[in-house]
């Protein structure tokens, strides 16, 4: 089976890089992990990627020139599919353009529902009953792409926000690796 190369975005713990990496030790998994971008020197994320000899490339913020340099590095390391997991920056218009491929995003509600930040503290405020997380694609609008799969779970009237992003997680975990099958295997 011909695999492709991917290039996961982080910005902070790499919880969804790990999971990811995981389901990708396995040969029949359809990518395999070749670069990181952070935009976080001190991401967790960063110490699991020199462990895992996955190489990795700061940029504070994606500016144009920093995309730029972005889209090159893409090009060395001949990357088909960039992942997004908790990467706290915007691509902008003409990188998603210019890269040209799959680009794709997990987010931590159940989409359209609570787009942008605060997610936990917005469902809990809401008393929201059920919860979970999407999959998407990525376009030029914050956490409006093609939905590739939802994950959903019911919030219990005891959860807090370390519950619920704990509860969250544990399925954003699954759910990532389930949705690159989804799109890429035939
Ligand atoms: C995830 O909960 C994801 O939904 C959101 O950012 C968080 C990243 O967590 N976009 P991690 O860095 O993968 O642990």
């Amino acid at each position: 089976m011909v695999r492709i190369n991917a290039c996961v975005f982080i910005s902070g713990k790499g919880s969804n890089l790990k999971a990811i990496f995981k389901s990708s030790i396995n040969d029949n998994f359809p990518i395999q992990i070749k670069l990181l971008v952070t935009s976080n020197m001190n991401a967790d994320g960063i110490k699991f990627a020199k462990k895992a000899d996955i190489p990795y490339v700061y940029f504070k913020n994606n500016n144009f020139l920093n995309e730029l340099k972005i889209l090159k590095l893409i090009k060395q390391h001949k990357i088909s599919i960039i992942l997004l997991a908790g990467y706290m920056k915007i691509l902008s218009k003409n990188f998603i353009k210019a890269f040209g491929k799959k680009i794709i995003n997990i987010h931590p509600s159940l989409l359209p529902k609570y787009k942008g930040l605060n997610t936990y503290r917005r469902i809990l405020k809401d008393n929201e009953k059920k919860s979970g997380c999407t999959v998407h694609y990525v376009n030029e609008k914050l956490d409006s792409g093609k939905i590739i799969l939802k994950k959903i779970f019911y919030v219990s009237k005891n959860d807090n926000f370390l519950s619920l992003k704990k509860k969250t997680q544990k399925i954003e975990h699954l759910a990532y690796s389930q949705a690159i099958i989804k799109i890429l295997k035939r």
